[in-house]
């Protein structure tokens, strides 16, 4: 048993896509999630800058003495999921990109023809179809970034015209084109615009990874005998920017948990390296 809360990191706010389907999976886990709402986004970062942003992070999750650290960021697993592993060797760190290739892997069969959406990092690292492939090595796999997606998200643009002519433009040619039926959401912001992507495209099989993770996340704790038995943690949610979008995004997110879920809010000073309130 292991009552310390789970460490969760994006660039911004799509991280805490992966947090409500968490929450019904495993009640008692208490968690701490930073979103680096001041320098997102990622995607169209150089390597080297996404990974030293990366350590920054998860060092101070470390210190904030997490039992286990999520990286709810394609990008960052993409990047650097290794690196942060031979960094902090003492918790378990996970990415999203291998518990949903595995899933995908079981649920596709080679008559099906998936198409993979996410950033540009993301995109060209072609880190989902290599380890798709690890998996099953005779499934199609088609790949396309999205780079105005994350911007707008974060803007708060979701449920309007502007978003939907955004998604047929990255998407309507890449589904016709290479006829695909499944989609895979590679970018932990894009479940956001998961409601749009299946009202324009009403046959397409969408496979969502921010869920995908939270049971690899309970098989973990489960393995190393770390599940919580109860806490009065409260949920913490630094951001390094502490905008308004930040809050009424994460209100939106959790609209429909309960209401005396307990959350406590964070600035965090980069500089300083710490939480300020
Ligand atoms: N949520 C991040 C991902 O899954 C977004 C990356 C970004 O900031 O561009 O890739």
């Amino acid at each position: 048993m292991d009552n310390r809360p789970i460490g969760f990191f994006d660039s911004g706010l799509g991280g805490l896509t992966c947090i409500p389907y968490l929450m019904k999976l495993l009640p008692d886990e208490k968690i701490i999630y930073f979103g680096d709402t001041a320098r997102t986004p990622y995607g169209s970062k150089a390597t080297t800058t996404i990974r030293s942003f990366s350590m920054e992070i998860a060092d101070f999750l470390v210190k904030s003495n997490v039992k286990m650290i999520v990286i709810a960021c394609n990008t960052v697993s993409a990047t650097c999921l290794q690196d942060l592993q031979h960094r902090f060797p003492m918790i378990p760190i996970l990415g999203v990109i291998d518990p949903a290739a595995k899933k995908v892997a079981d649920q596709c069969s080679e008559d099906n023809r998936i198409g993979i959406i996410g950033t540009k990092v993301t995109i060209n690292s072609q880190a989902y179809k290599t380890c798709i492939h690890g998996y099953n090595d005779r499934l199609a796999i088609y790949e396309t970034a999205c780079p105005a997606f994350v911007p707008l998200i974060e803007e708060g643009i979701i449920e309007n015209d502007i978003m939907d002519l955004t998604i047929k433009y990255y998407m309507d040619g890449f589904i016709r084109d290479n006829e695909l039926d499944t989609v895979i959401l590679g970018c932990t912001h894009y479940p956001l615009i998961k409601k749009n992507i299946e009202r324009i495209y009403p046959n397409l099989r969408i496979i969502n990874p921010s869920h995908i993770v939270g049971e690899d996340i309970m098989r973990i704790l489960k393995e190393r005998n770390m599940l919580s038995d109860g806490t009065d943690f409260e949920n913490t949610f630094f951001a390094s920017d502490l905008s308004e979008n930040f809050i009424n995004m994460i209100d939106y997110i959790f609209k429909d948990e309960s209401e005396d879920m307990k959350v406590k809010f964070l600035n965090f000073d980069l500089e300083r390296g710490e939480g300020m309130i």
